[in-house]
C-alpha cells in the first residue's frame, strides 16, 4: 500500500470511495436523502477534479499495488472560513485535514495512519504550525484515531449535510 498525491485521472476512483465511505461518518438518524445530496453536491467526480486541480488543496490516496483505492484524504491550506473554527484554533498558519476516509475492510489496517503521517509531514513541510479537523461528536472511532495522532478537542462547529445540521468537534494538533 502506498500513499500518494492524487492526479486528475484518479478523480472517478476517489469519488467512488468518497460516496461509499461518507455515510460511515454520519451519526445514526442521518436521512439517506441528505446523504445523497451531500454526495452529489460535494463528492462527485467533477468535484474531485476541481479539488485535485485547486492549488490550495491536496488530495491523497492510499492504494494497493493493483491500484485499488482503499482510502483518501483531502488537505486544505489557508485561514478557515468558519468563524467558530477560527475562534477555536490557537496556532497559525494551519492546515485542515478536511476529509480522511478508509473503506471498511481496511479499518484498523494502518491505511488511515499512513495518510495521517503523510498529511502531517505535508503540513509541516508547507510551514504550518498546526493542523486541524472537524469530526462528528458521535464519531467516537474517528475521535479516538485522531487522539492517537496527537489531536485535541479545542472547540465545536456545525456541519451541514443536506437539510440537516450536525454537531462537530474541532480538533487541533500542534506540529
Ligand atoms: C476514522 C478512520 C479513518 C480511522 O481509521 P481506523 O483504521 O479505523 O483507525 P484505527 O483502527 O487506527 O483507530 C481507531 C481506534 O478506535 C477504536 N474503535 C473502533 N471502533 C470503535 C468504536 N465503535 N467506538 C470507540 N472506539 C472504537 C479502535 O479500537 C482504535 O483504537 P485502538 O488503536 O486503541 O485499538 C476510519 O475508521 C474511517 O474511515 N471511518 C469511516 C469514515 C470516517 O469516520 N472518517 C472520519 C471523518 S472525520
Amino acid at each position: 500500500m502506498t500513499v500518494r498525491v492524487a492526479t486528475i485521472d484518479d478523480a472517478h476512483r476517489v469519488a467512488e470511495v468518497a460516496a461509499a465511505t461518507f455515510p460511515l461518518a454520519c451519526p445514526p438518524g442521518t436521512r439517506p436523502e441528505d446523504i445523497d445530496r451531500f454526495i452529489s453536491n460535494v463528492l462527485s467526480a467533477k468535484h474531485f477534479e476541481g479539488y485535485i486541480a485547486d492549488a490550495s488543496r491536496t488530495v491523497l490516496i492510499d492504494e494497493t499495488p493493483d491500484a485499488d483505492v482503499v482510502g483518501y484524504a483531502m488537505l486544505v491550506s489557508g485561514t478557515p472560513a468558519d468563524p467558530a473554527v477560527r475562534a477555536a484554533l490557537s496556532h497559525t498558519p494551519t492546515m485542515e485535514i478536511s476529509k480522511l476516509y478508509v473503506t471498511p475492510t481496511a479499518h484498523g489496517s494502518g491505511s488511515a495512519a499512513r495518510m495521517m503521517t503523510f498529511s502531517v509531514s505535508h503540513a509541516r513541510e508547507s510551514g504550518c504550525a498546526a493542523a486541524w479537523l472537524g469530526v462528528n461528536q458521535q464519531n467516537v472511532r474517528a475521535q479516538k484515531f485522531y487522539a492517537k495522532h496527537g489531536f485535541e478537542i479545542v472547540g465545536t462547529k456545525i456541519f451541514v449535510v443536506g437539510d440537516q445540521t450536525h454537531d462537530d468537534y474541532v480538533m487541533q494538533v500542534q506540529l
